[in-house]
């Protein structure tokens, strides 16, 4: 049987993480998870029960509440890819929205919220085999991990993304202004918070892909997942 090794992939928002991540588990047979759509799961979890009052998290609402959520991840074959699951409702799109974008790095700033996400994330990855995706994957979660990517572009780039993201979505009623606001807010809370802030790990290897076409990036970390095996 072949090795198989652990990838972790952190970075800032709209790096085209997921992608990459999602591309990787493809190629090599493994299993993806977007840790970031646990994030998003508790958040909207937070919206759905009231548990956010005039842009304040109620969080010692919140924690006593924890153990009412449930997530999972079920594949979608028809996607090729796993979708993720609040209490056994499909949530994959109502977490992608700008309200659920605007509440969760609050609440992924809540150590008790990150300790409940990282244990089910261990146990996700304890044997191997697996693409992760999030913040935290190369310095809290799988800091054995054999490969770890860091991924960077400038906020301009990552807005017009995930703009162009939207809008290809339907979404009509946002403007490019306020997704940048978002972005920008995200990484000055994801890069600051207390508990397991968003930094690349020592071992990580850096990819700015601003100016990088996907497939030049996607060969680029195959020569690297190849080192590895
Ligand atoms: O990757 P994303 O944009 O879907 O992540 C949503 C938020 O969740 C992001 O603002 C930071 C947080 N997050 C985190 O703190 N740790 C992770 N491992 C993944 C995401």
């Amino acid at each position: 049987m072949s090795l198989k090794i652990t990838i972790a992939v952190d970075g800032f928002s709209s790096t085209g993480k997921s992608t990459v991540a999602k591309q990787l588990a493809k190629e090599l047979g493994y299993v993806y998870v977007d840790t970031g759509a646990m994030y998003r799961t508790v958040a909207l979890f937070a919206l759905e029960q009231h548990l956010v009052d005039d842009g304040v998290v109620k969080t010692q609402e919140l924690i006593e509440n924890l153990e009412n959520i449930n997530i999972s991840f079920v594949y979608n074959q028809q996607l090729g890819f796993s979708e993720v699951y609040l209490n056994a409702v499909n949530v994959e799109d109502k977490i992608r929205g700008l309200e659920v974008s605007s509440y969760v790095s609050k609440v992924a700033a809540i150590p008790q919220v990150r300790q409940k996400l990282v244990a089910i994330q261990k146990q996700m990855g304890s044997s191997k085999g697996i693409v992760m995706d999030g913040r935290d994957i190369g310095t809290v979660v799988f800091p054995d991990a054999e490969l770890k990517l860091f991924m960077t572009a400038s906020p301009e780039t990552r807005a017009q993304r995930r703009y162009d993201e939207m809008l290809a979505k339907g979404t009509t009623n946002i403007t490019f202004k306020e997704v940048y606001d978002n972005v920008v807010e995200r990484d000055e809370l994801d890069t600051t918070r207390k508990d397991s802030p968003l930094v690349k790990a020592t071992d990580a290897v850096e990819i700015d892909n601003s100016e990088m076409s996907k497939e030049a990036q996607f060969q680029y970390i195959l020569s690297l997942v190849q080192t590895k095996l």
